[in-house]
């Protein structure tokens, strides 16, 4: 099995696996990361989505051999309990989550659109969440919130 390299969450990675499966079946298989969900698996819903350099990506139709040498960043690598990303701290501000199965892939799309306009619109956020599906009708709530954690991020 050939073997791929790429750092994961800041993390030099190696993994032996079929460069043409999934970056999704790898981190929530072997890599032992669960932030990404599995949802659709084709590419629509957005569950499982994660950071490649400064791109949000659907894992479930990434190939592995894609994301060789690159950075990927997933859920786990955003914050944590301890110390939670603004993304993450805004959403609980904003109560922008009810079940929570598609927030994981809502919060990378976020933080990949914050990476790349510090300033972003309404109008903004929503192109940048319009691949991400959630059925529990949270939207206008997590486009509050990614505004919140925008004037955090940007506060001197
Ligand atoms: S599980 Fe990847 S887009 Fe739905
Ligand atoms: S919060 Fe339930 S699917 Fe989005």
């Amino acid at each position: 099995m050939p073997r791929i390299h790429f750092r994961l969450n800041g993390v030099e990675t190696d993994i032996d696996a079929d460069p043409d499966s999934s970056l999704l079946a790898a981190l929530r298989g072997p890599l032992g990361m669960t932030g990404p969900h599995f949802g659709c698996g084709s590419g629509e819903c957005g569950a499982c989505k994660v950071i490649v350099g400064d791109h949000a990506v659907t894992a479930c139709d990434t190939p592995l051999w894609s994301v060789r040498d690159k950075n990927v960043t997933t859920l786990e690598g955003l914050g944590s309990a301890e110390m939670p990303h603004p993304l993450q701290r805004a959403f609980i501000a904003e109560q922008a989550l009810q079940c929570g199965y598609c927030v994981s892939g809502i919060l990378m799309s976020a933080a990949a659109l914050l990476m790349q306009n510090a300033h972003p619109s309404g109008a903004d956020v929503k192109a940048a969440l319009d691949r991400n599906l959630c059925r529990c009708g949270s939207h206008n709530r997590m486009v509050r919130a990614v505004l919140r954690a925008a004037v955090e991020m940007a506060a001197p």
